[in-house]
C-alpha cells in the first residue's frame, strides 16, 4: 500500500449539500459543493427531494471535484464517503456512488462519521491554521447536532454533553421562521445581529443539567414573546428586528459558552476547537476568541468553508483512516443515526 502521494476522493451527501473534495496527503486540492436551493421555499429541507437532487448532482459534483484537482480518477487511491448521520436517503446516494467507484477503480473504500468529520477538518493542512494538540474538547454546532465531545485521539472521542431536544442551528433557523426570515435563517440573523442591541430583550437561558443542552424551551419563549409584542403593536418585528435577532443571537451563544465552560473546567482542558455549521456564527467566533484572555483557553476556529457541509472534511478522514489502513467492506450500509 503506498504511503507517500496519497490522493483521496471524499464524498458527501447526508443532508442537503452534495459534496466533493480531493485531498493529497492531507491538504485540499479541490472542494467542491452543490447547494440545494429547492429546499428554500419550503423552510427546511424535504428529504425526497434532497435525494433526488444529490442524484442529480453527484456526478457533476465528482467530475469537477477531480478537473478542479487537476488529476484523472485512476490517480486516487481510496474513496471516502459519509456513511451517517444523516438523511437515509441523501446518504444512500454518496453511499453507492462511493461504493461503485471503489470497485470499478478497485480502490479501498472509506466510510467516515459525518460528525467526525466536522471535528477532523481541523486538521487539514491550511496556512494559518494551527491543529489542536490531544486532547481536546470540541464543540459540534449544526442544523443536525449540538455536542461537546472530549477528543484523545484522531479517532478515540467520547461524547460529554448533547442536546436533549433541538440542535442549536435549528434553534436559529425556528426562530428565523417565526420572524419571517428565509431559510437556514441562522446567516441571516448573524447578519443582522450585527447591528442590534444585544441586552434589548431578555430570554431565559433553560436550565439543563450537567453538559446537555436544550433549545425547544428557547424556540417556544420566543414565539410567545413575538405573539405578545406584534398583538400590541403589528409593526413590532419590522421596527425591531436587528434587535430581536441580536438578543436571540446573545442568548444562544450564552448557552454554548456556560456548557464550554463547565466542560473546560470538569475535564481541565483548555484547548478548545469548534465545528459545523454554525460555527460559521460571527458571534460565537468572537465568545471563543474573548474565552482565549477570560479563560486562558486556546481556541481552533475553522477556515469559514469548513464549518457547513463539506467534503473536504470527509477526505481528511478518509486519509487519516487510509494512512492506518482502516477500509470498509463492500456490504456496508448507510446509518441515519451513526454515533461518534
Ligand atoms: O453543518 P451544517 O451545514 O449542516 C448540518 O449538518 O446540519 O449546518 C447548517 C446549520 C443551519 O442550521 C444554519 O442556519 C446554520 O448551520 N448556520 C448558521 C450560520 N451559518 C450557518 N447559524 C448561525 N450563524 C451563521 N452564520
Ligand atoms: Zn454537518
Amino acid at each position: 500500500m503506498a504511503t507517500e502521494n496519497i490522493y483521496i476522493l471524499g464524498i458527501e451527501s447526508s443532508c442537503d449539500d452534495t459534496a466533493a473534495s480531493v485531498i493529497h496527503n492531507g491538504s485540499i486540492l479541490s472542494n467542491i459543493v452543490a447547494n440545494q436551493k429547492i429546499h428554500e421555499a419550503y423552510g427546511g429541507v424535504v428529504p425526497e427531494l434532497a435525494s433526488r437532487a444529490h442524484q442529480q448532482n453527484i456526478v457533476p459534483v465528482v467530475d469537477q471535484a477531480l478537473k478542479k484537482a487537476n488529476i484523472t480518477k485512476d490517480q486516487l487511491h481510496a474513496i471516502a464517503f459519509t456513511r451517517g448521520p444523516g438523511l437515509m436517503g441523501s446518504l444512500l446516494v454518496g453511499t453507492s456512488f462511493a461504493k461503485s467507484l471503489a470497485y470499478g477503480l478497485d480502490i479501498p473504500l472509506i466510510d467516515v462519521n459525518h460528525m467526525q468529520g466536522h471535528i477532523l477538518a481541523h486538521f487539514i493542512n491550511e496556512e494559518g491554521f494551527n491543529k489542536p494538540p490531544f486532547p481536546f474538547l470540541a464543540m459540534t454546532i449544526s442544523g443536525g447536532h449540538t455536542q461537546i465531545v472530549k477528543v484523545d485521539s484522531h479517532f478515540n472521542m467520547t461524547v460529554i454533553g448533547e442536546t436533549i431536544d433541538d440542535a442549536v442551528g435549528e434553534a436559529f433557523d425556528k426562530s428565523g421562521k417565526i420572524l419571517g426570515l428565509g431559510y437556514p435563517a441562522g446567516p441571516e440573523i448573524d447578519k443582522r445581529a450585527k447591528l442590534g442591541n444585544p441586552k434589548a430583550f431578555k430570554f431565559t437561558k433553560p436550565k439543563v443539567d450537567g453538559l446537555n443542552f436544550s433549545f425547544s424551551g428557547l424556540k417556544t419563549a420566543i414565539l410567545y414573546f413575538i405573539q405578545n409584542e406584534t398583538k400590541a403593536n403589528p409593526h413590532f418585528i419590522d421596527e425591531n428586528i436587528n434587535d430581536i435577532c441580536a438578543s436571540i443571537q446573545y442568548t444562544i451563544i450564552g448557552i454554548l459558552i456556560d456548557k464550554l465552560k463547565m466542560a473546560s473546567k470538569q475535564t481541565g482542558i483548555k484547548h478548545i476547537a469548534i465545528g459545523g455549521g454554525v460555527s460559521a456564527n460571527s458571534g460565537i467566533r468572537q465568545a471563543l476568541k474573548d474565552g482565549e484572555k477570560k479563560f486562558g483557553w486556546t481556541t481552533y476556529i475553522p477556515k469559514f468553508e469548513f464549518t457547513t457541509d463539506n467534503a473536504a472534511m470527509i477526505a481528511i478522514v478518509g486519509y487519516l483512516k487510509y494512512l492506518e489502513g482502516d477500509f470498509a467492506q463492500q456490504n456496508v450500509a448507510a446509518s441515519a443515526r451513526l454515533k461518534i
